[in-house]
């Protein structure tokens, strides 16, 4: 399942206008009706998972699978971020639905063979 309209629609609404997609630009981790923005989306990537992944999910630091030859479909992803698997540590109670859904998505970006 690819989803690559919501990169689109959000990288659009960077540049062009904060009032389509929901207009996420609140950076605050306090959960809202707004969608998590982009940036807030990498920045808890970049602290929740790169350590072991790394920032275009190549690092496989502690036994970490290289996430661009992943073949996860998304919902899988989506349970695994949430609940954790061996030694990745699940994210339930720390990162709220929507940005592990947008970290979902955003990991998608890293596959090579889009
Ligand atoms: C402590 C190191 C560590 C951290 C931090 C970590 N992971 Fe992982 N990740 C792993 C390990 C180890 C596995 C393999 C789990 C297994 O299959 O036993 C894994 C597996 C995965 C997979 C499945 C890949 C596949 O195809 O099997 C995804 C997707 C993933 N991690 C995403 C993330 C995301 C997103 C985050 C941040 C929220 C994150 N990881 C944080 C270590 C980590």
């Amino acid at each position: 399942m690819r989803k690559v309209h919501w990169i689109w629609c959000a990288a659009a609404a960077a540049v062009v206008s904060l009032s389509q997609c929901g207009g996420g630009e609140h950076d605050s981790p306090t959960p809202s009706a707004a969608p998590p923005s982009e940036a807030s989306i990498k920045r808890a990537y970049t602290m929740k998972c790169s350590l072991c992944h790394g920032s275009d999910g190549k690092l496989m630091a502690s036994k970490a699978p290289d996430l661009s030859t992943s073949t996860l479909d998304f919902e899988s992803r989506v349970a695994l971020i949430t609940y954790g698997k061996g030694t990745m540590p699940p994210q339930k109670g720390i990162l709220d639905a929507a940005t592990i859904r947008g970290i979902a998505r955003y990991i998608e970006t890293f596959r090579e063979d889009q």
